[in-house]
């Protein structure tokens, strides 16, 4: 239980949208250093920055073309080393964004790989025989259509299961996994604290490759069931564990779709052999389509049920035996005050918003905030294709619009405007100056238009603010142990209450009750709130007891 990171708040930063410092319109390095006293105020322990290393831009950073180089479009590997510097001498701790499944095509070990079979680098990515028209298994791209790509000068496919830009690495080979481990032991000696590996649990590709299971309409299958959790995935982090973490210092999250429980209790186990934690996506998947051609592309709300059943199931089965990540919102998922909150008036986004964090805050784990989720940032709200950049919401309307026709371009634009990772990527909103105070240029992604109202300077100036809840919370983190070891249990009866969300955590020496209202309207528990309990944070002023107004959350400790 004593790891340093465990009652810790993780808070992510997305290089390209957070603060523009020359002015070209994209966020920077030195950008983020005029912002590190910002997060000292909110309170968190670490940074988890998004790739700045170079790279094409072709899936903004998860390319990358050299891991021990800075993209300039974010400054030099001088201006990382003052970021780290002025980051540590404020008592931030810096995680970096490791990228190993892939690679970009621009990398010299691709570069070489495609040159000729006979190349060395040849076995450094997954090659087979095969054409464009007949492509050696049938898995397709997260990203769309085909998950293979024909070269014509070797006459052979390799694998991509994002871009085609972005070719997997071949980690069967020894010295793929020899030159990553020493890639993280050079960022480390430099002084890193962490990482947070970019899909790591797609490393392990099944023998053979053989073809996954393809729903009757889709042009391909989805291999994710094949290569998530593969059969080497363990023995690999392991591996990674003995070569590079142990014996130091540092923090790591595996970002791990498709994970169960059982998966996790390995990946995160106390034991410290793999990783520190993992990031579970059940939760986003309660508001997807039930047609699997298209996925997250739905409309539909998770309900407090669902949502209920899989926090709780998660808080049950690691307790005692690994550590949750918590999370509501990174640089992939739309707005959590959109998403399970109601953005619909300025007072709705601002209760749902505190209620969402003290729902999450209150849970054991290791919160993460992404950027702008402290003062309640919304989706972007846009209605048009021309305003969407993502290479996904890109190729998933042209796949599913043009070519497929599953859904009109109205119906789309409505599910792009829910889902699209855009939502995350507008720039951060620090005040009602031109461009929310991001830059004075024109900007790589659109300004969310509410930057006027929803803006740092306002969450600063106004003491019932998100932003001060969000402190508070961390600062109950910090100084309440039952928060990070105490046991999680629902409220009896809660299970299948609609509106309330009750549970309790509780340690040797304290317990703490948490309520919280998931609806616009008010409802009475006889939840027994035992005499003396003194109310620790909520998102209203004075206490109605059983009774819960509009989104009230709060937490009684005894
Ligand atoms: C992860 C990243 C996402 C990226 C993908 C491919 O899911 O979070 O942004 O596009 O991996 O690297």
């Amino acid at each position: 239980m004593a790891e340093w990171w465990r009652n810790a708040v993780i808070y992510q930063i997305y290089p390209a949208s957070f603060q523009d410092s020359n002015n070209d319109g994209v966020g920077d390095i030195p950008g983020i250093i005029s912002r590190l006293e910002y997060l000292k105020k909110l309170g968190v322990d670490i940074i988890w920055l998004s790739p700045v290393y170079k790279s094409p831009q072709v899936d903004n950073g998860y390319d990358i073309s050299d891991y021990r180089d800075i993209n300039p479009t974010f400054g030099t590997m001088a201006d990382f080393d003052a970021l780290l510097e002025k980051a540590h001498a404020l008592g931030l701790k810096i995680m970096m964004d490791l990228v190993v499944n892939h690679t970009s095509d621009q990398h010299a070990w691709f570069k070489a790989s495609a040159s000729g079979k006979d190349n060395p680098y040849r076995d450094y990515y997954i090659w087979r025989d095969g054409t464009q028209e007949q492509p050696p298994n049938n898995w397709g791209s997260f990203f769309m259509g085909p998950g293979w790509q024909y070269d014509s000068s070797t006459e052979q496919c390799y694998l991509h299961l994002f871009a085609k830009e972005q070719p997997d690495l071949n980690w069967e080979n020894p010295a793929v996994r020899a030159d990553v481990y020493d890639m993280m032991n050079w960022w480390l000696d430099k002084g890193v604290d962490g990482f947070r590996m970019d899909v790591i649990n797609y490393i392990s590709k099944p023998d053979g490759l053989p073809d996954a299971v393809r729903s009757p309409d889709a042009s391909y299958a989805n291999p994710e069931p094949l290569v998530a959790n593969g059969p080497k995935i363990h023995s690999w982090l392991q591996e990674m564990n003995h070569e590079v973490l142990r014996n130091r210092r540092v923090v790591t999250v595996g970002e791990t779709p498709g994970v169960t429980t059982e998966e996790a209790e390995r990946y995160a186990s106390l034991k410290g052999n793999e990783l520190s934690m993992v990031f579970q996506f059940e939760h986003m998947a309660l508001d997807t389509s039930p047609n699997p051609v298209l996925g997250r592309w739905a409309e539909r709300k998770a309900s407090l049920r669902d949502l209920r059943a899989n926090l709780s199931k998660w808080q049950t089965a690691l307790h005692g035996k690994a550590w949750n990540s918590l999370y509501w919102n990174n640089h992939d998922q739309p707005r959590v005050v959109s998403r399970f909150g109601d953005d619909s008036s300025e007072t709705t986004r601002v209760l749902s918003a505190k209620m969402l964090a003290t729902l999450l805050h209150m849970q054991q784990g290791t919160p993460f905030i992404y950027e702008g989720e402290e003062i309640g940032m919304t989706n972007a709200n846009f209605t048009q294709l021309s305003d969407y950049v993502d290479i996904d919401s890109l190729n998933a309307y042209q796949e599913i619009v043009v070519e497929q026709k599953l859904l009109d371009d109205a119906t789309m634009l409505r599910c792009l405007a829910k889902h699209s990772r855009d939502n995350a990527r507008t720039p951060m909103q620090w005040s009602d100056a031109v461009n929310a105070g991001f830059s004075e240029n024109k900007t790589w992604e659109k300004v969310n238009p509410n930057y006027r109202d929803i803006n740092v300077e306002n969450a600063l100036n106004d003491p019932n603010s998100i932003f001060y809840h969000y402190q508070k919370l961390i600062h109950l983190r910090h100084t309440l142990p039952v928060i990070t070891d105490g046991m999680y249990q629902l409220v009896e009866g809660n299970e299948a209450d609609d509106e309330i969300y009750a549970f309790t955590r509780k340690n040797a020496d304290t317990t703490l009750f948490v309520l919280l209202n998931y609806t616009n309207d008010t409802h009475t528990r006889d939840y027994a709130i035992p005499a003396g309990a003194k109310r620790i944070i909520s998102n209203y002023a004075d206490d109605e007891g059983q009774t819960l107004r509009p989104y009230e959350a709060k937490v009684y400790q005894f």
